[in-house]
Parts: structure tokens; C-alpha cells; sequence
């Protein structure tokens, strides 16, 4: 990316890194649930390591509020990492301090430490002045490879970055502003933008923006119901936000004006309750709710996936992890593997999706960021890219 340094640009043998990683993974009972942000992660060590680099890594993990939480640490992914690089990784049991300080300073070229999450601390969140500076005394050059955090003002993305002489992206960063950046400057058309989950309220921004670019938008999830009651569709007793009705209506003539074709889901799963019975319905009776699009709508949307050029996908269709709401979302992730296009899969949901069904192998790019791809797509100059930006190239 043009105005950034890449990792070839940096001096980096005999060195001290301080590289920032998002190796935020979702764990189950202490376990690493979805290693996918750590295979991400594992260029940019690797190149490093080769390079003779004393590579400090930090990252956060989960949200423990500025307490130290021992179910947030950071070890586990240390001891997963040594495993997957085969070579010693050290790990300190704190992210600043004279001690990791001193940690820092013992490694060899090619060497790994790893510190403790760095949200143990308030200052992280809090953008602290104070914190960013004694973080980067673990370093001597800086390298941000956490696409999935290039959107938070957190200490060690944007404070810590004046600190250093020398900044720059790791390879991961490189791959995802390459892909993402397709999106935003002349995609193939037709452009198709799909997007779910639950709330009308997380995704507006993005809708806004990609109404600029898009040739249709599809719309399936439970935000689906907001659309679907401000177009006075019965819901029945469905998840919507009441107070989204208007400016949903407001989108729709916008899609009108614009002449985006917007597809809403035209058939329902639903059932009176999560656990309940699943039925097939067009029109959702008082005392359901859908948990899930229907396969008419399952029809409609991959007909539109199958005809595009580019297909960006943010957001579940119903309610996946439940095996008898995930066929909507099986469909569309099936449409969008299927497709004869360049497809990107936001980060979050959607690409646990991908994962779980399979498909990983047939999609062009899966963001490793949920928050951080919707905001890139929407047009952002993200805060950690535009400190990076700032060091020159
Ligand atoms: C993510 O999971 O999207 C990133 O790791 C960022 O995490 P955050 O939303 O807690 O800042």
C-alpha cells in the first residue's frame, strides 16, 4: 500500500519488534476454539524470525475491562504459537514493566517473546499517553500486523506509533488493504453487498456507503425484520428495532433513488421459540419468529450472488450455530463459493460461517476483521492505518 512501509523497508536483523498481532481467538474452556487469526498471523513471524528480528509480539484477547482476567491470558496462544512456528517462544506475564523490559532485551536474533494481554491494563483502551510509552520501550522498530484492531484507537495501534523511528505493516495487513481496496476502487460489476446479522444499527454506515457502489444489496438476517416492518411486512413477534423503522424506510427509497436493487428475504424458519419446532412460512403469524431465511429466499439471493461480478458478504442470514436455522446461511455461503466472482467475506460471523461449512478454499479473501473490514469497506481511513501512514514509506 502505497505510503506505508512494508516489512522489507524496515531494519530489522539484530533488532528489537515490537509487533502488534490480533490474536483475539475465541475460546472454548481454555481451549483455542478457531486458530484462524493464528495462521494469519504466521507469515510475518516467520519472515521476521528469518530476518534475524528479536520479535516482541502483543496483542489483545477478549475485553477483561483493565483487569487482569487469567481466563484472558494470553499463554495458551503463546504455547499454540511455539507448536505451530516448532521454536521457542518465551512469554512474559506482563505486557509493560522494567521485567518485560529485561525479557526484551535477553532475546536472540530470530528469537520470540510474547507478552501478556494487553487489555489487562486500562491504559490500552484508554489510548493512555503513559502506556503507549512504556510499550514501546519493548521495541526499537514498530510493525502492526492486527488488521482486526486497525479500526480502534487502542494505545499499542495508534499512541505507541510516534515512539518509533522506523513503523510499518506485516504481511497480513499487506493482503487485507490489497483485497479490501478492490472493493473501493472500480470492482467488477454487477457489485453485489450482503449483508446480516442482528442489528440495522451496527451495519447503517455501511450500508450508506456501499449504496454508492453497489448494483444490488441483499439484506437477510435479523435486521432483515426491521426492513421487512418498515415496509409494513408482518413480522410477527420477530426481533426488530422499533426505533430503526423510519430510517430503514429511509434506506429503501434511498436503494429506489440510487436504482440499487434491494432483496429482502421473501420466506421465513420460524418457531415461537430459539429451541422450538421450525416451520416454513411467507407470511410470520403473531407469536413466531423467524430465525432464519426461507429457501425461496435462499433462491432469490444466489441467483443475484450467481450473476455478480463482486460480492462483499458481512453478517449471518439467521441463526447458524442452531443446525436447523443455518440453512439460509449454508445457501448464501454455498452461492458465494459457487460464484464466478471476486468475493470477500468480512471477518466475524460470516467467516465462522465460511469455516464451518467448508469453504474457505473457494472464497477470495476472509477478513480476519469483523469491526475493522466493515469500516475499511465504508470508505474510513482507519485509525491504526493513518498512524502508519504517518511514518512515511
Ligand atoms: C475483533 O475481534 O473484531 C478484534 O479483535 C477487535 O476486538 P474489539 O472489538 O474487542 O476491539
Amino acid at each position: 500500500m502505497a505510503g506505508i512501509r512494508t516489512l522489507e523497508k524496515l531494519d530489522v536483523a539484530g533488532r528489537r519488534v515490537l509487533l502488534r498481532l490480533d490474536l483475539n481467538v475465541p475460546l472454548n474452556g481454555g481451549k483455542i476454539a478457531d486458530a484462524t487469526r493464528i495462521e494469519a498471523a504466521l507469515p510475518t513471524l516467520r519472515w521476521l524470525m528469518e530476518a534475524g528480528a528479536r520479535t516482541i509480539v502483543c496483542s489483545h484477547l477478549g475485553r477483561p475491562k483493565g483487569q487482569r482476567v487469567p481466563a484472558l491470558s494470553l499463554e495458551p496462544v503463546a504455547a499454540d504459537l511455539a507448536e505451530r512456528l516448532d521454536a521457542e517462544v518465551y512469554f512474559a506475564h506482563d505486557s509493560v514493566g522494567p521485567d518485560v523490559e529485561y525479557l526484551s532485551k535477553s532475546l536472540q536474533d530470530g528469537g520470540l517473546l510474547v507478552v501478556e494481554n494487553l487489555r489487562f491494563h486500562a491504559g490500552e483502551k484508554a489510548g493512555s499517553e503513559d502506556f503507549a510509552l512504556q510499550l514501546s520501550r519493548l521495541g526499537d522498530v514498530y510493525v502492526n500486523d492486527a488488521f482486526g484492531v486497525m479500526h480502534r484507537e487502542d494505545a499499542s495501534v495508534v499512541g505507541v506509533v510516534p515512539h518509533f523511528e522506523q513503523a510499518g505493516m506485516g504481511k497480513l495487513v499487506e493482503k487485507e488493504v490489497a483485497a479490501l481496496s478492490k472493493l473501493l476502487r472500480g470492482p467488477g460489476k454487477p457489485f453485489v453487498g450482503i449483508l446480516g446479522g442482528a442489528k440495522v444499527s451496527d451495519k447503517i454506515a455501511v450500508i450508506e456507503s456501499l449504496m454508492h457502489r453497489v448494483d444490488a444489496l441483499i439484506i437477510g438476517g435479523a435486521m432483515a425484520y426491521t426492513f421487512l416492518a418498515a415496509k409494513d411486512i408482518p413480522i410477527g413477534d420477530s426481533l426488530v428495532e422499533e426505533n430503526k423503522i423510519r430510517l430503514a424506510r429511509r434506506l429503501i427509497e434511498r436503494c429506489t433513488e440510487r436504482r440499487v436493487s434491494l432483496f429482502l428475504p421473501q420466506d421465513h424458519i420460524v418457531s415461537d421459540s430459539p429451541d422450538g419446532e421450525p416451520t416454513v412460512t411467507r407470511a410470520i403469524e403473531p407469536g413466531m419468529k423467524g430465525f432464519d431465511v426461507g429457501p425461496e429466499s435462499v433462491g432469490l439471493f444466489s441467483d443475484v450472488i450467481g450473476r455478480a461480478q463482486t460480492v462483499f458478504w458481512n453478517g449471518p442470514m439467521g441463526m447458524f450455530e442452531k443446525e436447523a436455522f443455518a440453512g439460509g446461511t449454508r445457501g448464501v455461503a454455498e452461492a458465494v463459493a459457487a460464484a464466478d466472482a471476486y468475493t470477500v467475506v468480512g471477518g466475524g460471523d460470516s467467516a465462522a460461517a465460511i469455516n464451518r461449512f467448508e469453504l474457505s478454499e473457494r472464497i477470495g479473501h476472509i477478513s480476519t476483521g469483523g469491526g475493522a473490514s466493515l469500516k475499511f469497506v465504508e470508505g474510513r481511513d482507519l485509525p491504526g492505518i493513518a498512524a502508519l501512514k504517518s511514518k512515511g514509506a
